[in-house]
């Protein structure tokens, strides 16, 4: 910051990376005793923790003389050492090109190139000593490219010190050395490591525990000492296939695994409840970080990195078509009328059929948007239910049937719930007798609920 005649201001938008706030938990850490406080590194420039890493390292090659004037900075990245990089690169005039696994968001290539960097999309599902690997293609185009400079964020000692020299300081002011416990998700392993070091020394009995997704290599590693093979996971940002020479275990005490489903549920639930957008690197960490608030007492002072923000994932984890499409949207808490809103909409909210219509035509419905019961409509009051199997089998039996008002066939209608019915509620209803509801809000029909709809949701 400098400060001259009365006015403040930043030489650049390097000078306005890290001091990031901490914010209590408070809704989502409602059943643990002490404090959780959230590190939103979402409040640097970029949006992530590594806005910190991207000056840090080109800075220290500078010093160094790794780094010439017109270089072309290179990394393999999961996007937001890319953006960190990019904005470095930017206001230092490098060129930049990154390379992203293709499981990485749309929201987080886009935002690189809007920097002006390049992307190269590698795949991932390859293994990591593949030529076509997210970090080999990376090593490759720095071979190959004049004047380039290799970041190497997973082996780079500056990637740490980053946050040696930044987070775990503002950790340790902001807590006036209180802080008991630190957590935060493994990538590289920069952050944990080089906040752990640093708190450790001010205070050998702070425990420093990481968060893994489960398919990452990376605590089998650490408990056993072996090298397991990786499996694919939703989050992104975090757990490896391979083990960084970043990821300082010594100053670990634990690593806990956490799996997609409870960790992109409560980035939605950080979001929702705490007014926190964030992503799943942040829900996995904040899963662990409650794990380890309830095991510690009432003086715990727990402090969670919560690594990026949100709007990096709209199109995933805040969208309940893609969760629900990976079957890992958590509806429990949902009522009728939110389950409601996240059907697809390629259908009708509410199809019915006035109880005038031939019963040709409700067939025809009942192909074209292939549903198997269809509610019959007087005026306003839905009086009767059309159900396929009956319907086909009594036309089956008299074809005249197929000129004969709805009526002719229809079983009783539908059982009625409303906008604020449970999950739970609706749950049982449908096992014990209906195969769908109608859904009232206040008393207009406004949709239909069928057994179908909730198995979507529904895990063993
Ligand atoms: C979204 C997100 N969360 C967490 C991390 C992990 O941080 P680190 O690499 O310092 O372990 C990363 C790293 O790329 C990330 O992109």
């Amino acid at each position: 910051m400098v400060s001259t005649d009365g006015m403040e201001f930043h030489e650049n938008i390097l000078g306005t990376v890290g001091e990031t706030p901490l914010v209590r938990l408070r809704a989502v850490a409602r059943d643990v005793p002490g404090l959780l406080l959230a590190k939103v590194e979402s409040r640097n420039p970029g949006g992530s923790v590594k806005d910190r890493i991207g000056i840090k390292i080109l800075e220290e090659a500078e010093r160094r003389g790794e780094i010439k004037p017109g270089a072309t900075v290179v990394e393999a990245t999961s996007g937001n050492t890319g953006v960190g990089l990019a904005i470095a690169a930017a206001v230092k005039g490098y060129k930049a090109i990154l390379t992203m696994p293709d499981k990485m968001s749309q929201e987080k290539i886009s935002l690189i190139k809007a920097y002006g960097a390049q992307v190269i999309v590698t795949p991932t599902a390859v293994p990591p000593d593949s030529p076509e690997s997210n970090y080999e293609v990376a090593k490759r185009i720095a071979r190959e490219t004049p004047n380039a400079f290799l970041a190497n964020q997973y082996f780079n000692p500056d990637n740490p010190q980053a946050h040696y020299e930044t987070t775990g300081p503002e950790i340790w002011r902001q807590t006036a050395g209180r802080v008991t416990h630190i957590v935060a998700g493994i990538g590289t392993g920069g952050t944990i490591s080089g906040i752990a070091r640093f708190l450790k020394e001010k205070n050998p009995k702070i425990r420093a525990v990481g968060a893994d997704p489960a398919g990452s290599i990376i605590k089998g590693y650490y408990d056993t000492g072996k090298i397991g093979e990786a499996k694919s996971y939703l989050v992104e940002g975090i757990g490896e296939d391979i083990i960084p020479g970043t990821c300082h275990f010594q100053y670990l005490d634990e690593i806990i695994t956490v799996t997609d489903r409870p960790a992109l549920n409560m980035a939605r639930r950080v979001s929702r409840e705490e007014g926190i957008l964030c992503g799943g690197s942040s829900g996995t960490a904040v899963v662990a970080a409650l794990q380890v608030a309830g095991d510690a007492g009432p003086d715990a002072v727990v402090v969670v990195i919560l690594p990026d923000t949100g709007e990096r994932y709209l199109s995933k984890v805040h969208n309940d078509a893609w969760m629900r499409d990976n079957r890992i949207l958590d509806v429990s808490s949902y009522t009728v009328g939110d389950l409601l809103g996240s059907k697809p909409r390629s259908l009708p909210r509410l199809l019915d059929v006035p109880s005038t219509e031939k019963v040709r035509e409700a067939l025809k419905l009942v192909r074209e948007y292939e549903v198997s019961q269809l509610p019959v409509r007087e005026k306003d009051r839905h009086v009767g239910t059309l159900s396929e199997a009956r319907v086909l089998s009594a036309v089956l039996e008299d074809p005249a049937l197929l000129e004969a008002a709805v009526t002719a066939v229809m079983d009783p209608p539908l059982a009625e719930v409303t906008v604020s019915t449970t999950f739970t509620e609706l749950r049982a209803l449908l096992a014990r007798r209906d195969s769908a509801v109608l859904v009232l809000d206040g008393d207009r029909h406004i949709g239909i609920l069928t057994r179908h709809d909730l198995i979507e949701y529904l895990v063993p």
